[in-house]
């Protein structure tokens, strides 16, 4: 027994000094270990040997067994290195000072815009808030001074999802309770966000669509700060003086409200198609905030006072590039939307 112990040692050894393959590591790892190997083969004549032995060649075979695990394991870890280095040495070896085209995607045109006006508001002393895609009925409608049946409802119908009572924010005014809950007065902020509206889509309109909602609170606050305020944002946005007009608007949450118009850029009031002819365009709803909408973030009507805007960033971006169609924003076109630059 211990000679056929010292043959397979012997084998092995000379066996392995030829291998030099993962390929031929294998084959030799079948040839000892395998289940019909020369190991497994000895183990088989452990039955013919005397009782008193067994133990002790048992013993013997294992240690075989371990030894030609452990060196087989070692072979193929070295033959598995130097494979990869070979393939490593051979590869194709490519030149660096090659010229090649670094290309970077670009801004999508309402991040512009956006970016813009906050950049805009940060320098007035604007905080930028964040605020949820999904609110309750409270923020979106109740705290703004829209209670439940009112008519004002029928023009912000949206999407209203399986749990109760949460639905897709109409507008960025969802936001306003919130913040003056966390802020208290005085307060400056804007908000700008993603909102939904149950509409059907045309050249104008869009079911998604995105808003920046501004307010300012303080002491003594009038329309002539709403005024200046909004004048030199436009200002800022269009790049040139800007002339702005205030017509009444009905908004639940402000009184008085606006919509401020500024006078067209194109045709500089003479009326031309994209003001309909009518020199002025329509760009940003506004207004005192309404008492009870402060009441309802725990401001005190009766020391503060606050004017809202709520400006229509997707129109905004349409206006500033001449985007023809509101669709082509959410379209995902990248021949579309990957002109804008900001400049
Ligand atoms: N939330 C209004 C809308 O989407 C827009 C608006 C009007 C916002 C007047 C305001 C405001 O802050 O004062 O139709």
């Amino acid at each position: 027994m211990n000679s056929k112990v010292n043959d397979i040692k012997a084998l092995f050894n000379e066996k392995l000094s030829s291998v030099s393959s993962s390929q031929q590591v294998e084959e030799l790892r079948v040839e000892f270990l395998g289940k019909k190997g020369l190991v497994a083969e000895l183990m088989s004549e452990l039955k013919n040997i005397p009782n008193e032995e067994k133990k002790e060649f048992g013993r013997i075979i294992n240690v075989l067994k371990q030894e030609i695990e452990q060196t087989v394991s070692e072979k193929r870890t070295a033959i598995l290195e130097a494979e990869q280095q070979k393939i490593i040495d051979s590869a194709e070896q490519y030149d660096e000072s090659l010229p090649y085209e670094i290309k970077t995607g670009s801004y999508h045109p309402i991040t512009l815009v956006q970016r813009d006006l906050e950049r805009i508001f940060t320098s007035m002393g604007f905080s930028i808030e964040n605020y949820s895609e999904i609110v309750d009925d409270y923020h979106c409608f109740e705290a703004l001074n829209i209670p439940k049946h009112h008519p004002a409802r029928d023009m912000q119908d949206t999407y209203y999802l399986s749990t109760e009572n949460q639905l897709l924010k109409t507008h960025t005014s969802a936001a306003q309770n919130a913040i003056m809950k966390k802020y208290g007065a005085p307060l400056r902020a804007i908000f700008p966000g993603r909102c939904f509206r149950n509409e059907s889509t045309d050249a104008c309109h869009e079911n998604t669509f995105f808003q920046m909602e501004g307010i300012m609170i303080d002491k003594d606050i009038s329309i002539s700060n709403l005024i200046y305020f909004m004048k030199t944002m436009l200002s800022e946005v269009f790049q040139k003086d800007v002339t702005v007009r205030l017509r009444p608007g009905f908004f639940p949450f402000v009184e008085p409200g606006f919509e401020l118009d500024i006078k067209c850029l194109n045709c500089g009031g003479e009326g031309c198609p994209s003001c309909k002819n009518s020199g002025w365009l329509e760009l940003c709803p506004c207004g005192m905030i309404h008492p009870n909408v402060l009441s309802h973030g725990g401001i005190d009507p009766e020391e503060y006072t606050g004017f809202a805007f709520g400006l229509g960033l997707t129109r905004l971006a349409m206006m500033k590039y001449g985007v023809k169609d509101i669709r082509t924003f959410n379209s995902g076109s990248l021949k579309a939307l990957s002109q804008f630059k900001n400049e």
